[in-house]
């Protein structure tokens, strides 16, 4: 019906005011009130933006800012350690798409040693991300990172590490040629952890002189370990990752050098190997929550 009251006109005269409100970009007030509408919603997708990303976003993100300057031998500042420890401290295997019961995590049949698989997450010249899986047994043989700062947080499981740090102008000792040719030297070590690890549990973290540099890994239980290298293995730039054999302190005796006998089980000699036949480290497609490079 076309009847029209006060009450409807002075309705449609509203409407169109606020319709010229809104059209009318000339009017100072009103361009105020767009910006701040604007903002606010900037604002507010920057906070959802925020709360929507995935802790595996915001690991890589911090890890971009942590060895923006890095590189071998340079060690991120306490500061920086800290922003990337708190980020790992709180991770969760499902956090990595991650359970116990995933197949890469069952014994293999058929093998003396359990093969391990290894995920890759992200790789560039200043750090690596990636988790090992381990299926009970497992073993990641003693092994160095040259000039690396290395996190590893235990995700789940029950992990025993055993690492050591090089001694510093400690003597040599040379090994035995033999048919092979001339054997690599034995060169003192310091024991750092011989230690069994239940998730949950702190990030370990390694540097490149100290920490625990050479460490070996040995799944008491069905494990996974998600490491954060700065800066990665490269053989190019000869950051190889050398394997070791480690024996007991009192193997040698050497001139001048001397440790009191209720410290020398602290001490060890390490000497380089070949990479153990029976390591068997599998690739395989990570398929948990993605990083985004932007
Ligand atoms: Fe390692």
């Amino acid at each position: 019906m076309g009847f029209e009251t006060k009450s409807n006109k002075r309705n449609k005269e509203h409407c169109q005011l606020t319709k010229g409100k809104h059209t009318n970009s000339n009017s100072f007030p009103n361009t105020t009130a767009t910006i701040s509408a604007n903002s606010s919603l900037r604002t507010s997708r920057r906070r959802n933006r925020k709360m929507a990303m995935t802790p595996v976003q915001r690991l890589f993100e911090t890890c971009k800012g942590v060895f923006s300057s890095g590189g071998p031998g340079i060690v991120p500042s306490p500061e920086s350690i800290d922003k990337l420890r708190v980020i790992l401290d709180d991770f969760k295997p499902g956090d990595v798409g991650l359970t116990p019961n995933m197949p890469y995590f069952s014994p293999t049949i058929g093998r003396r040693t359990p093969a391990i698989t290894y995920l890759h997450l992200y790789e560039c010249d200043q750090f690596s991300i990636g988790i090992f899986c381990l299926p009970p047994s497992g073993v990641l043989p003693l092994h160095n990172h040259p000039g690396m700062t290395v996190f590893s947080k235990l995700l789940f499981g029950t992990l025993h590490i055993k690492s050591y740090d090089w001694v510093a102008d400690a003597p040599c000792v040379p090994a035995m040629t033999n048919s092979e040719g001339k054997q690599p030297d034995f060169r003192l070590a310091k024991l750092k952890v011989d230690s069994d690890f239940t998730a949950p549990c702190n990030t370990s973290i390694l540097y490149p002189s100290d920490g625990g540099n050479l460490h070996c890994f040995t799944a008491v239980t069905q494990c996974a370990v998600l490491d954060v290298l700065g800066p990665p293995y490269s053989d190019p730039d000869g950051r190889h990752c050398m394997y070791y054999y480690d024996f007991p302190y009192t193997k040698f005796s050497v001139n001048g050098l001397s440790v009191p006998e209720e410290e020398e089980e602290g001490y060890a000699w390490l000497q380089e190997r070949e990479k153990p036949e029976d390591l068997a480290v599998v690739g395989a497609l990570y398929r948990g929550p993605p990083i985004v490079e932007k």
